[in-house]
This record gives C-alpha cells, structure tokens and sequence, in this order.
C-alpha cells in the first residue's frame, strides 16, 4: 500500500492509504544525486501496465474508456503516452484525474498537468501516482498537482514539509496575526520564492552549477537543491589554502544528501611558479600579489569548473560587501557568455541563519568561533559582533579592493 498525501487550501495532510501498488522504478546505471534528471535518465523499456488499476472510489477507467463511455463521473488514469488534448471539452464531471508516472522525473507527466490546468481549464483534483518521490512533491504541486500516492517507504514528513511550503499563500491568510506569525509567514515566503527560483533555473538551464565555497550561503543553496531534487551540479574551488573545518563539509554534504560536490583544484605548475616568485603567502604583499593568487587558486580552476556550462549559481548576497550592494539576481555573466543566478541577493545574514536553524543545515564549524565570511585560511579571521563581514577578509587591503575575481562587475542585469 502508499501513502496519499492531499493539498487544499488549509495545506496538506496524509489521507490515508492509496491502492497504488508497490512501485520500483528501474534503476538508472547513474545511481545517486541526479538520478532524476531529465536529460541524463538512461532509456529505459517502459512497462505498459498502469502502476495500478484502482483508486479509492474503485476501477479507473483509461483516457480511451473515459472517451468512449458517458463521461459522468469516474477517475481517468492517464498514461505518459495518452494525447491529453482529447479530453478538451470532455472531461465532465470526473471525480479524480490521476497521472501514471513509470519513470521518476518523466516529464510527460508533469506536462499532463499543465495541459489539464492550463489548456482545458481542470479544476478537480489531479493526482500523481507510480513513481514519485517525496522530494518531487513541491515540483509536482506547482504544476497543478494535488494529489499524491506515495509508497510507504517514501518519506511523508519531506513531503509534507514541501507542501506546506508550497501552501505559504493560503496559510498566511489564516494566521491574520502576531508580528512573529507575520516573520515567520515572510521567512517562510523567502524560502518558496527561493525554491522557485531555483526550480525555474532547472527548468531554464542545461547544465547549471552552483559554485559552492561551503559557506552558510551556499549551503542554503545545497540544501533546497537536494529537498526538491533539482538538477542543478554543486562545485567547490579548493584552494589548497582552505580551512579544514571548511572542508569538514564536503563529506557532510556526500553524507547528508546524496550529492558529491565536484572538487576543483588549481594548476599545480602555476602554483609552483607563483610560490618561485612571491613566496607561498607573497598575497600579503601587494594587492597585485594578491589577485594573482586569487587568479590561480580560485578563477582559473572556476573558468575550467564552468566550461560548457549555461549557467551558474553564487550564494552572494547584497548585504555581504560594499561591492555587492547593487547585485542583481539574476544577470549575464558577459565575460563567460552565460547567465548567472544570485538567488540570496536580497536574503539578509538573519534569514540565513533562520534557514540554518529551521533545515538544520551543515554549518562551518568556524561560525561559531566569530567568523562570518569565511575564504581562505590565511586570508580569513574573526571579526568582533557588530563589525564589518569584510573585515575578517583580506584585512590588510581597502575595502573597495576586497573581490576576488570571481565576481566580475561588468556584468548586465537581467
Ligand atoms: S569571494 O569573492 O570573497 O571569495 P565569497 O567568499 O564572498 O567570495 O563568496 C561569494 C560566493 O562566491 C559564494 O557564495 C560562492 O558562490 C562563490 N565562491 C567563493 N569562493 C568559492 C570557492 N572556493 N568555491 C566555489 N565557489 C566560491
Ligand atoms: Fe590566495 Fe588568499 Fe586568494 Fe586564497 S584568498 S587564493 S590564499 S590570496
């Protein structure tokens, strides 16, 4: 038996068991973080037999049935290959309409929905059943979807938690109240329009990364990534001069979600060369000194991170440096030809530890000990409350010197 999970307007709740039966997708040969992914999911012989034949209210009748009989009440099972256009003007008064899903993430399904919500106009419950997952369920309820059979084995909690997300809107026009219902409705808000957008750059983009310095920021990102299953890549530039604490988390993120982060490491002749000329902490030096290391550790190797990409994601927010304060969400890399996201932008340093508490989210162990910006050992340290983030990087320079040429400001708005 599954789990059904239905949405409406007070947000969503376990209905109880649905009559789908137990459903395991074939397996594609990439086990493990994108396994869900639209492009890469290896064709796979679709299996023919509707994932079940019943719901609660008794036999479904296939699209075709649903066609030829009376058309007054009944559940219509959909198949991924069903021509759902010809149910335009003919869906009367089906009780359920449900979308078989053979394969996680099939994408037939998902424009199922949007024909039947956006087309022919369906505004009954639409259930999706077969193979899906807990993560999936937000994806599937933007989409129109308010229905959900899930195996039991799947985690109802997850998805719950996503729906409830999901119905911030509604939930917000209930709890008309306190100055802490009202905070936390907005806190809740940011999230979903974070996952939205992130949701939409999946949509959007081929291949997008998200440049991960493991920072409280990027684990935010991390994070909504693996809930919703998104198939966005997730690299760090190690430096060879990172922190251990910091890369403490690399494994944490393997552990925690599944997702193996794409370590990239500078070139090692251009590093022996810089240490011939400067000195191995020659940054200390002159800015000139500085941004070449800079140069080698870090933007060669992201150049290299980001080829063939279409876009890039940063956790970079406004508040962070006075050279941020005009960063845009969402803009042209101009100097890669490619787009890149800033999704926390406008997010203040209280909603990412809001985020933090609320997700329970790997953190550098170095927040705890004062530091607030956290980049390369030597080029890092606490700062007392109150002070400037900045402060705690490369201290020894002005504050208007302080990037580090991963951030190019020529870029265009968009
Ligand atoms: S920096 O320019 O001063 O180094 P900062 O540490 O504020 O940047 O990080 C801003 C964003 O740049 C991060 O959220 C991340 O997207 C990206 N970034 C910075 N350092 C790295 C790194 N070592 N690896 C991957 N991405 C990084
Ligand atoms: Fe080199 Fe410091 Fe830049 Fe790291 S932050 S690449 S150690 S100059």
């Amino acid at each position: 038996m599954s789990l059904l999970i239905e949405l409406d307007a007070q947000g969503a709740k376990i209905i109880g068991e649905a009559a789908v039966r137990e459903f395991t997708p074939p397996k594609p040969a990439n086990e493990g973080h994108g396994d869900v992914r639209k492009k890469i999911v290896p064709n796979v012989k679709q299996p023919t037999e509707p994932t079940s034949k019943e719901w609660e209210g008794g036999q479904y009748l296939s699209m075709q049935e649903w066609l030829d009989g009376s058309q007054e009440g009944g559940a219509i099972l959909l198949q991924p290959a069903d021509d759902v256009k010809k149910l335009d003007g003919r869906i009367g008064n089906a009780a359920l309409i449900s979308v078989d899903f053979h394969r996680i993430g099939d994408g037939r399904g998902y424009s199922h929905a949007v024909l039947l919500r956006k087309r022919l106009n369906y505004q009954g419950r639409l259930r999706a059943q077969g193979a899906i997952t807990a993560d999936q369920v937000f994806a599937m309820a933007r989409v129109g979807f308010d229905s959900f059979a899930l195996r039991a084995d799947q985690n109802a909690d997850t998805a719950l938690a996503a729906l409830d997300t999901f119905s911030v809107p509604y939930q917000g026009a209930v709890v008309a109240g306190t100055a802490v219902d009202r905070a936390d409705a907005n806190f809740t808000a940011r999230v979903r329009l974070l996952e939205r957008a992130l949701i939409e750059i999946a949509q959007r983009h081929e291949r997008p990364a998200l440049a991960s310095s493991l920072s409280a920021e990027d684990m935010v990102i991390t994070d909504v990534i693996a809930r919703l299953n998104l198939p966005i890549d997730v690299f760090t530039l190690e430096t060879g001069r990172l922190n251990p604490e910091t890369l403490a988390l690399i494994p944490q993120v393997k552990e925690r979600y599944g997702i193996e982060i794409d370590v990239r490491r500078p070139d090692e002749h251009a590093i022996a060369a810089y240490i011939a000329a400067h000195g191995k902490d020659g940054f200390y030096d002159s800015v000139a000194a500085r941004k070449l290391c800079c140069n080698i550790r870090k933007v060669a190797p992201l150049d290299e991170a980001l080829n063939g990409r279409d876009a890039w994601l940063t956790g970079q927010r406004r508040e962070q440096a006075v050279t941020r304060g005009a960063l845009p969400e969402s803009e042209r890399d101009v100097e890669r030809d490619m787009h890149k996201y800033n999704p926390l932008a406008d997010w203040n340093w209280a909603d990412v530890l809001a985020y933090a508490t609320r997700f329970d989210i790997p953190m550098n162990a170095l927040y705890q000990r004062g530091y607030v910006s956290i980049g390369c050992e030597p080029c890092t340290k606490a700062i007392r409350p109150g002070e400037d983030p900045r402060n705690g990087r490369w201290w020894w320079e002005n504050q208007d010197s302080k990037e580090c040429g991963l951030h190019t400001m020529q870029n265009v708005t968009r």
